[in-house]
């Protein structure tokens, strides 16, 4: 049993995960659009994750007996000017989930709601993976630069994310 304000803010998030997913299938166009389909691939694995993560919200509000309202998802930010853009902006969403699930999770809490809590904890560890894995990405573009042979380098080794 969930109260309708929790119901309410996990559709929201819910919501927000397939967001995640159209704004990193946007990010793979765009890298694919440049040739680089290691990127464009990686970009593609971070979309399949992110509707696994809606799928995951989906299942707790119906096990908790809860509505699932299905919002419209907005049209994600399309309009990048590098490669290295696409994770600079990739991080920043992040963070900004992040700062969701940080919120989720002390409303959870305010309610005394600790199934919920324990549900988010999931998603509060997630998201230290995905920070870390763009901090990651962002220091070898700042090592081996931007542009050219240390971009290819990094097209291959992003494409063998299986
Ligand atoms: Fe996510
Ligand atoms: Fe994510």
């Amino acid at each position: 049993m969930i109260s309708k304000k929790m119901n309410d803010l996990l559709n929201d998030q819910l919501n927000f995960e397939f967001y995640s997913a159209y704004l990193y299938l946007g990010m793979a166009a765009y890298a694919a659009s440049l040739g680089l389909n290691g990127f464009s691939g990686w970009f593609k694995f971070q979309t399949k994750e992110e509707m696994g993560h809606g799928a995951k919200f989906y299942e707790y509000i119906q096990r908790q007996g809860g509505d699932i309202v299905l919002g419209s998802v907005a049209s994600p930010k399309q309009k990048f000017t590098s490669a290295a853009g696409l994770f600079e902006a990739s991080l920043a969403h992040e963070r900004k989930v992040t700062q969701r699930i940080v919120g989720l999770m002390a409303a959870a809490k305010k309610e005394a709601d600790y199934s919920t809590e324990s549900f988010l904890l999931w998603f509060l560890n997630e998201q230290v993976e995905e920070e870390a894995q763009l901090v990651d990405i962002l220091q070898k573009l700042a090592i081996g630069g931007k542009t050219g042979n240390s971009l290819l380098i990094l097209d291959g080794i992003l494409g063998q994310r299986k």
